[in-house]
């Protein structure tokens, strides 16, 4: 990053990179300088052998309260289009190969429900409450929660958020899938902290080729997707882990992975 953000702040806890959305008097809502921020962030992260997984989160009241209303409120069609105003550094997280966790507590609305979806899976507080309340300002979500959502907890859950704009809290959020897990508020940390951790251990190729099979479930076909899994898997086998994994496992004992 060429200078200090100013809208997030970035730390790691060992192997682990974790980025808190740091504009607290607007909720972290998302403006283009805090999404350049996150994106250059993780980027970094990405690129640094000593990280091994990162995880995103906001303030207790709020992971982010969507993309940033006042910025948006007088822009016209071409304003919004011609400049690609907003969604146009959204798509950075889409490239980030190692794992990313959302830990949410509080409001994840509009862009910040769908910021978590971009991550790879949701640990959520239990004050934490999701929804696209975009169709309430007369416009609908931007970011890919037309298409993630759906997804994530099916049509018709999805049509009730995204056509009524009501928010579901974190028991909601967790029964419909959209989240992996939900923890009491004072342990949201430590309980990324660990899922991030567990991850580091693991070997990184198998990692990443296990987040990159997961994600191709949700671009095209199912036998596309289940042909790209099997090459990925056939591949497993050219790695010295894969060796260490199975001997450590057929021989009862604790596997020590080499590429970490
Ligand atoms: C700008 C926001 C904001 C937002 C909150 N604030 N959300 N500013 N953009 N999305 C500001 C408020 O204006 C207020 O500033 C301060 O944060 C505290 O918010 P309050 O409303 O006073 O807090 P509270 O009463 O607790 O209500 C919380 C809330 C509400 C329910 C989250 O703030 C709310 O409904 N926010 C908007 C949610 C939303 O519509 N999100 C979708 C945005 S569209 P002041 O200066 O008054 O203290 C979107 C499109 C995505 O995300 C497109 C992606 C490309």
């Amino acid at each position: 990053m060429s200078q200090a953000p100013e809208l997030i702040t970035v730390r790691t806890e060992g192997r682990v990179g974790i980025v808190t959305l740091n504009r607290p008097k607007q909720l972290n809502a998302l403006n283009n300088q805090l999404m350049d921020e996150l994106g250059a962030a993780l980027k970094a992260f990405d690129a640094d052998a000593g990280i091994g997984c990162m995880i995103v989160t906001g303030s207790e009241k709020a992971f982010a309260a969507g993309a940033d209303i006042g910025a948006m409120a007088k822009y016209t069609f071409a304003d919004a289009y011609n400049g690609d105003y907003i969604t146009r550094n959204w798509e950075t997280i889409r490239s980030i190969r190692k794992p990313v966790i959302a830990a949410v507590s509080g409001f994840a609305l509009g862009g910040g429900c769908e910021l978590a979806m971009m991550c790879d899976f949701i640990i959520a507080a239990d004050n934490a409450k999701f929804g696209q309340p975009e169709i309430k300002l007369g416009i609908i979500p931007g970011a890919g929660g037309t298409q993630r959502l759906p997804r994530a907890v099916g049509k018709s859950k999805a049509m009730d958020l995204v056509l009524t704009g009501r928010m579901m809290d974190a028991t909601e959020a967790e029964r419909a899938g959209l989240v992996s897990r939900v923890v009491p508020l004072d342990k949201l940390m430590d309980e990324a902290l660990g899922a991030a951790l567990t991850i580091c251990e693991f070997s990184l190729p198998s990692v990443m080729a296990a987040k990159e099979s997961v994600n191709r479930s949700f671009e095209g076909g199912l036998s596309d997707g289940v042909m790209f899994e099997r090459r990925m898997f056939h591949a497993m086998f050219a790695t010295e882990d894969q060796k260490e994994g199975m001997d450590a496992f057929v021989n009862k004992r604790k596997p020590v992975f080499t590429h970490r």
